[in-house]
């Protein structure tokens, strides 16, 4: 009785819903290439509207379910697992090009939805959804006795080592002087602090940036220049000195229609940095007002949901003889 009374209700959303045809008859298997199609669109998306941390690459599509609309437009309603790869957001290396991060290094994990409107051959990404955690945290197996999980990005040793790592950098031979953007992520284990952070170009020399800080503000425009770095700060017991090593990548200024104010730039302090562990990817593009038609959306997937078959081990369909019911979740691309 439940079932039905929904059903009749999911009938009556989409018929009342305007251009939306009830629940087409096109099955969408999750790793058939058009699924692939629009989660690439998808991923594209959020690697240019997520500007902290790192890029994201895909690693399963977890449901798809498409929607005629009127003329050859089509909807798509697509749920993603995603993983954090090693470059960061300000790499230009394409993203075939940049490795997902091991596992062992706690990747973060995301879960988003998305709704893509196919129009004219071109994705278009109406609303999207995401939540992060490091992956498997808590199930962390160390294969090695000194395996060590992130610190936060404001412990007072993780913002040492970022700051002696980038004074050494700055001590190069670049000719601009190089500030603190932000802290990627941090290690420590027996006295070994292992960072990542990006520095960007500022309007001081170096000379200049050795009188003071405070007339220096980032680069903007043509002149920015952010720097993906890694540092490794070694202090051994009994030892006066630390070692130090640093390895920037300098990149070319990328276009970017909504970057920010240039910030001027204060000298690293742990109290303006946040406490967390990693980079989380937090998006909601819902609009509160679309209330209606997201109720709609979530019995329409939910209804989705019941069809779709599990996978045997084998990697066949359990119930092959059930028509029109879409092969999901797909493969897991990495882990
Ligand atoms: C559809 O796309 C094609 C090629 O991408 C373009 O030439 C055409 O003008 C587009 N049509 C509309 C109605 O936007
Ligand atoms: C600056 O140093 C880096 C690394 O040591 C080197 O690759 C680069 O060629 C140097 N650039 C110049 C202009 O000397
Ligand atoms: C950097 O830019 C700021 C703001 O435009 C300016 O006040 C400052 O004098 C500049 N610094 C140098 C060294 O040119
Ligand atoms: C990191 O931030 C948290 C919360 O803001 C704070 O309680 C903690 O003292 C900070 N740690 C350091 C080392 O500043």
């Amino acid at each position: 009785m439940r079932l039905l009374l929904a059903t009749l209700f999911l009938a009556q959303v989409l018929l009342y819903s305007a251009h939306v045809v009830p629940l087409s008859n096109r099955v969408i298997n999750c790793d058939d290439d058009e699924a692939h199609q629009v989660a690439a669109a998808a991923v594209q998306y959020i690697n240019a509207h997520h500007h902290h941390g790192y890029k994201f690459a895909l690693n399963q599509v977890e449901k798809i379910l498409p929607l005629s609309l009127h003329g050859t437009d089509e909807m798509f309603f697509i749920e993603l697992e995603l993983l954090e790869t090693v470059c960061s957001h300000v790499n230009p290396t394409p993203l075939e090009q940049c490795a997902v991060r091991p596992r062992i290094q706690q990747a973060v994990e995301a879960d988003c939805d998305f709704k893509v409107r196919k129009h004219n051959g071109t994705f278009e990404v109406l609303r999207v959804k995401c939540k992060s955690e490091i992956k498997s945290s808590e199930k962390i197996v160390c294969p090695y006795p000194d395996c060590s999980l992130l610190a936060p990005l404001n412990d007072s040793r993780v913002v040492h080592a970022v700051d002696v790592a980038l004074h050494k950098f700055n001590s190069g031979n670049t000719t601009n002087f190089y500030s603190l953007h932000e802290i990627g992520r941090g290690k420590i284990q027996h006295g070994v602090s292992d960072v990542e952070f990006i520095a960007t170009s500022t309007n001081c020399t170096k000379e200049d940036a050795g009188s003071g800080l405070k007339a220096c503000v980032e680069e903007s425009g043509p002149n920015a220049h952010f720097a993906s770095c890694s540092g490794t700060v070694v202090k051994l017991p009994g030892a006066v000195d630390e070692d130090i090593t640093v390895n920037c990548a300098i990149h070319e200024p990328q276009p970017r229609s909504d970057a920010p104010q240039p910030a001027p730039v204060a000298p690293v302090h742990p109290g303006f940095i946040p406490s967390r562990f990693h980079h989380d990817l937090h998006f909601n593009t819902m609009s509160p007002h679309s209330s209606e038609s997201n109720s709609a959306e979530h019995h329409l997937l939910a209804a989705h949901a019941n069809r779709a078959v599990k996978r045997s081990l084998t990697g066949q369909p359990v119930q092959s003889n059930v028509r029109n019911v879409p092969l999901c979740p797909g493969r897991k691309i990495h882990f």
